[in-house]
């Protein structure tokens, strides 16, 4: 299998790059030009692409040949970022490929989400916060999600919950809705987010999914797998 990683660089995109080498698939990464020193631990195991993720030329360069591409949506910046890099993905890679693209929770496919309180607050929060810097805009976020959702491809959305560094604990548990109680813990290993995303090139049951996802140790996933074994 051949796979891009589109945000290669950062810390979801290296344990991603790991995870796909340990299985033998040809890796294409694509960063950010002042950002390639960032792979080197990889040189001459990958091939990296440069430039920005959502320029159409680089992503058609980076894509070509590939059956799975990974892709790390960040909201950063006001220039239209995250969707500009969805739609090039969207547009350029092969027909057939499996698209994997990594977000958070608060984005919501069918408006079927219940959240708290405390998480809509503080997403409102980080979001003015963050647009009135020109930081981040995460209503642009959720647009290249809406293409995701409306296009005919083989996609899927991983709805990340709060992330920790650690060791990896095995395979995330998932739900379609963020008011499971299995996902009741928020939180995940960064390292298994990204095991998530690369397993999933090769589960079809994912195509046109958006689960969210949590670590398979936390103390929700553990209550659910006690409440399924003892038949409750
Ligand atoms: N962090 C969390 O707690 C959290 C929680 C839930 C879900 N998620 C999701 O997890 C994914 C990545 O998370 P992460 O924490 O691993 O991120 P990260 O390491 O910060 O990686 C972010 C990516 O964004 C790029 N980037 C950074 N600043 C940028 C800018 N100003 N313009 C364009 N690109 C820029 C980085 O490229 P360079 O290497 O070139 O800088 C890198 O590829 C995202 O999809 C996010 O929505 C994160």
């Amino acid at each position: 299998m051949k796979v891009c990683i589109v945000g290669a660089s950062g810390k979801l995109g290296h344990y991603m790059v790991r995870h796909a080498l340990d299985r033998g698939y040809e890796v294409v990464g694509v960063c950010r030009e002042r950002s390639v020193g960032k792979l080197d631990e990889f040189k001459d195991r990958i091939t990296v692409v440069q430039g920005a993720t959502n320029n159409r030329e680089v992503i058609k360069r980076a894509v070509a040949g590939c059956d799975g591409v990974l892709v790390v949506l960040v909201p950063w910046g006001v220039q239209q970022y995250s969707s500009g890099t969805a739609q090039a993905v969207l547009d350029q890679a092969r027909p057939g490929a499996r698209l994997m693209f990594s977000c958070g929770w608060h984005i919501n496919r069918d408006g079927q989400d219940v959240y708290s309180a405390s998480f809509k607050g503080l997403t409102r929060v980080f979001g003015w916060v963050a647009r009135l810097f020109r930081v981040a805009d995460i209503d642009d976020q959720v647009e290249a999600c809406r293409r995701v959702f409306e296009s005919d491809t083989r996609w899927t959305v991983v709805r990340g919950s709060d992330l920790e560094e650690g060791e990896s604990q095995g395979l995330p548990v998932w739900s379609r809705h963020i008011d499971d109680p299995i996902l009741e813990s928020n939180i995940t290993r960064r390292i298994d987010f990204a095991l998530f995303m690369v397993e999933a090139l090769e589960n079809d049951a994912l195509v046109q999914e958006a689960p969210a996802i949590v670590g398979c140790q936390t103390p929700s996933a553990l209550a659910h797998a006690v409440a399924v074994s003892s038949g409750e």
